[in-house]
């Protein structure tokens, strides 16, 4: 660690330089969770939603920028009906109550994914939500709504054909700044830090192209338990790690590999 760290926040005892700038959560296990209560599964996402603000929170708290929740997969569509429809009209209950939080604390809310498919009412509350939001820049949320990374790029290749067939652009081969303006992610920088819950070890369409450098966390915690414990976990599991983007470690300063 650096000798001039200084300590980011007051509890998480992390060194301000080793929080990540972004972390994206892959929110597992809800299911499981009630099941084992003898719940229903609508029980689990209920307690999901707790355990989102409780993360949201004290992410920010810790000196994270950004936060990205992966709340809706295209693949989840395939869900029986019910819990399909139980967990948009969870999603349109949770902007409504959780907009004036954003607003108290500046929070910026972003969605990727196809707003499209959404039932009106629930991509109407998005809508509404991002658009009062969209003049913060200190904190951004991230939700992944209806999306998953191989529709992302294809409605980015989709659109980036268009630019190029109607001039705005040129044919060949684009390069990635240029390119990845037209993906769901424009403006927000790739995730540091991607942690999933419940002890699967996979990335389930989520963000393939940004996760190029990411490190990885995977613990057993089911999300509803996911506590500020296990985030400081995460947090610090992260900080231990050397990042070199293809570089060697004599290259980024690695005293130790030197
Ligand atoms: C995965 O658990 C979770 C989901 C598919 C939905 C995640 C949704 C929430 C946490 C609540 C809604 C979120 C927001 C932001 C309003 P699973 O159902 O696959 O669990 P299992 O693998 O144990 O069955």
């Amino acid at each position: 660690m650096p000798e001039t760290s200084t300590t980011a926040d007051f509890s998480s005892g992390i060194a301000a330089d080793r929080v990540p700038a972004h972390v994206a959560f892959i929110m597992d296990g809800n299911g499981r969770w009630a099941k084992a209560r003898g719940l229903n599964r609508f029980e689990g996402h209920l307690r999901g939603v707790k355990t989102v603000m409780q993360v949201v929170e004290n992410s920010f708290r810790f000196g994270i920028k950004t936060v990205t929740l992966y709340a809706f997969s295209t693949e989840n569509q395939t869900r029986p009906a019910e819990e399909v429809s139980a967990l948009m009209k969870l999603l349109k209950t949770f902007i409504g109550e959780y907009l004036p939080e954003l607003l108290k604390n500046q929070i910026r809310l972003r969605v990727i994914g196809d707003l499209s498919w959404l039932p009106e009412d629930a991509a109407n509350s998005v809508r509404e939500a991002v658009s009062k939001t969209e003049n913060f820049s200190g904190h951004t949320l991230v939700v992944a709504l209806n999306y998953s990374a191989r529709d992302e790029v294809l409605r980015a290749v989709s659109s980036y054909a268009e630019a190029v067939a109607a001039g705005t652009l040129p044919s060949g081969k684009p390069d990635w700044a240029t390119f990845s303006r037209y993906l769901d992610t424009d403006g927000i920088s790739d995730p540091d830090l991607i942690v999933r819950t419940s002890g699967e070890l996979r990335l389930s369409n989520f963000l393939l192209l940004q996760a190029a450098y990411s490190e990885f966390y995977f613990c057993d915690t089911l999300w509803p338990d996911f506590s500020e414990n296990d985030l400081r976990k995460a947090l610090a599991d992260y900080a231990s790690r050397e990042r070199r983007f293809g570089k060697t470690g004599e290259q980024i300063g690695n005293k130790k590999s030197v």
